[in-house]
């Protein structure tokens, strides 16, 4: 006779959204860190991003002094870990190593917490080394660019790139809490205020025309910078992850599906192919042009339709067209198409990749032409030549989008 077992394990997280956090009158982060003990002394080890830490000069002083505000709460068991900021802590490894050194230095155990303050990519290396150490200490995490406050900051998933792939190790582990402070978005720079565009944008395409048309209606606003649009298009792209992460019932990605990798297949591709030369966003910018156009040479999605998108992610600074698009593989096709081999690889099973019906209707295929994808890079190669000559776009009043 053959038994079956099996458990299900709820997990339940904060996002929230305030200002100055590390004020001492703003109790969020004491608040969150209690909510499951609140009559115990929490051990906190501290990870910034070296870049926040430069730009916010006060910050680590004003952490120092709201632990030393509740002694009897909060413990920072050591000056926080200050590692750098991009791409270069997900690609090699001795930064996770440096972490878990520290964990084990200072004796924190699963009950503790690791806090990490940063964009995507420190948060997705802290998270990991966080996640490995002791089978999982708590993260509570504080994401700080426009990308991982509206998707990465409360994705289920952390990771580092090996051997030239990109999150080829980490684990699904939610994190404790994640506190989004808008005061960081301040001294981003414009290209990170706009990279992170892109996954709002990828976002709106695939569940919510009716934000899809806010972006159209805020672009000049968003080329620009504006911290009060960037600050209403944070809360809508992360309702709408989270309502995917938390309602599609599959958080972990077992099966091989994964809508929200809407243009990532080529996105990840292209990060390597550059060695990281263009920020997550900006790739997936490309990689979303790319199968938008490929959804309109399969006869999926009006032409129409397309040119709309095309003209809202060129409207918002992104560029379209990159040189690694053009190289080529030995066989002679486009070098990018091996992409669509490693997302296959990184998912299991079958290919899944989605594609666009029309403006908030993604859906699936499991298969791609390699000379369609490669006539759709041609086009956006003459398309990227004809956008070099247009002027920049011009700067307007801000239009906030209203909460629904
Ligand atoms: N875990 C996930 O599900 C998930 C989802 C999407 C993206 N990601 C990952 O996120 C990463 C990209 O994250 P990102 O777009 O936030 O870029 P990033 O982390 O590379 O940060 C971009 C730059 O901005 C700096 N920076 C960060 N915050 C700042 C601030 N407030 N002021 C000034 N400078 C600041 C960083 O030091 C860095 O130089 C990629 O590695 C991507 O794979 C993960
Ligand atoms: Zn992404």
């Amino acid at each position: 006779m053959q038994q079956t077992h099996g458990f299900s394990v709820p997990f339940k997280f904060p996002l929230h959204f305030t200002q100055d956090a590390w004020n001492r009158a703003n109790t969020v982060f004491f608040d969150v860190i209690r909510r499951e003990e609140a009559d115990r002394r929490h051990r906190v080890l501290a990870v910034v991003d070296s870049e926040v830490a430069s730009a916010h000069s006060s910050l680590l002083a004003d952490m120092r002094k709201y632990f030393a505000a509740f002694p009897e709460a909060l413990e920072l068991v050591a000056p926080p870990v200050i590692v750098p900021g991009g791409e270069t802590v997900k690609n090699d490894f001795s930064y996770s190593l440096d972490i878990l050194a520290r964990i084990n230095d200072v004796g924190l155990d699963r009950q503790s917490f690791v806090v990490v303050i940063g964009g995507g990519a420190v948060l997705d290396m802290a998270s990991f080394a966080a996640a490995i150490a002791h089978r999982g200490v708590r993260v509570i995490r504080f994401p700080t660019t426009v990308l991982s406050q509206a998707d990465s900051g409360f994705a289920v998933k952390n990771g580092i790139n090996l051997f030239g792939k990109k999150n080829f190790i980490g684990t699904f582990v939610p994190p404790f809490a994640v506190i989004n402070d808008s005061r960081f978005l301040e001294t981003l720079s414009h290209r990170d205020r706009i990279s992170g565009v892109a996954e709002a944008v990828k976002v709106a395409l695939l569940r919510d025309a009716g934000f899809y048309r806010y972006l159209e209606t805020n672009v000049e606003n968003i080329a620009s910078g504006d911290l009060a649009v960037l600050t209403s298009l944070i809360r809508r792209s992360a309702e709408l992850h989270l309502a995917h992460i938390c309602g599609n019932g599959d958080p972990f990605e077992l099966g091989s599906a994964r809508p929200l990798d809407f243009g990532h297949w080529a996105a990840h591709k292209l990060e390597s192919m550059t060695q990281h030369r263009l920020r997550h966003g900006e790739a997936v910018a490309i990689g979303l042009a790319l199968d938008i156009i490929y959804s309109v040479r399969t006869g999926h999605l009006a032409r129409i339709v397309a040119e709309r998108i095309l003209r809202l992610l060129q409207g918002i600074g992104f560029r379209l067209w990159d040189p690694a698009l053009g190289e080529r593989a030995a066989g002679g096709g486009p070098a990018i198409v091996h992409g669509l081999r490693e997302f296959r690889e990184h998912l299991g099973g079958e290919l899944h990749v989605t594609l666009l019906r029309d403006i908030g209707q993604g859906f699936e295929v499991t298969e791609m032409d390699e000379a369609i994808v490669a006539h759709a890079i041609d086009e956006l190669e003459a398309r990227g030549a004809s956008a070099a000559e247009r002027p920049e776009p011009r700067v307007r009043s801000a239009v906030v989008f209203g909460r629904r």
